[in-house]
């Protein structure tokens, strides 16, 4: 069985990344998003997922003190439901505790129950709603957030 590698993202991913954001989002980042993210914001920590050298998912983290805040997480509709952005949040979790951040945020869109689901299984919980935070369709986000502990691992086998 062929074996999916997480690691950093490098300038030559960046039209994939950004076919894949295409794909996965209806209003995806902006053409200079990926660049900036990658030279120009010292708080940013960018990765792939990468299946047989094709690029086929990633993951955006911020890290500003004690907070990760997760920006964006995507994988390829061809390959999704294989269990790729479960590594890919084990590798921010890890990177977030390793920074020694506090706690774990992201916003999610309220009916994008998929990726909630994704979260739970890291023991983020809904604590806040930012009503028509979309511009494309005025849906809230969700605002979840999970303390992260000194102990190693996820909660997914809870
Ligand atoms: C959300 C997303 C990143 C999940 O990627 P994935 O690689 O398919 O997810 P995984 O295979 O690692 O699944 C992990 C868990 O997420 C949940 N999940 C993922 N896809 C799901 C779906 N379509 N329906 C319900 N739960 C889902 C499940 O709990 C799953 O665990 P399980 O397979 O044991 O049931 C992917 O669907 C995607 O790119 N969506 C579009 C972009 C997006 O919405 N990103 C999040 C923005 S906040």
């Amino acid at each position: 069985m062929s074996t999916v590698t997480i690691r950093p993202m490098r300038d030559e991913d960046v039209p994939a990344v950004q076919e894949i954001d295409r794909l996965a989002f209806p209003v995806p980042w902006p053409p200079s998003a990926y660049p900036h993210e990658l030279h120009h914001s010292p708080h940013s920590h960018l990765w792939v997922a990468e299946l047989e050298g094709q690029v086929v998912g990633f993951a955006v983290l911020w890290l500003i003190v004690d907070e990760a805040h997760i920006a964006t997480i995507a994988v390829h509709p061809d390959f999704r439901r294989q269990g790729i952005a479960r590594q890919l949040m084990e590798t921010l979790l890890a990177a977030a505790r390793q920074h020694q951040a506090r706690l774990a945020t992201l916003e999610v869109r309220a009916s994008n129950t998929a990726a909630q689901a994704l979260y739970q299984q890291y023991g983020f919980q809904v604590v806040g709603r930012r009503p028509k935070y979309y511009t494309d369709n005025h849906e809230d986000a969700l605002i979840m957030t999970v303390m992260l502990d000194k102990e190693e691992g996820a909660s997914h086998d809870a």
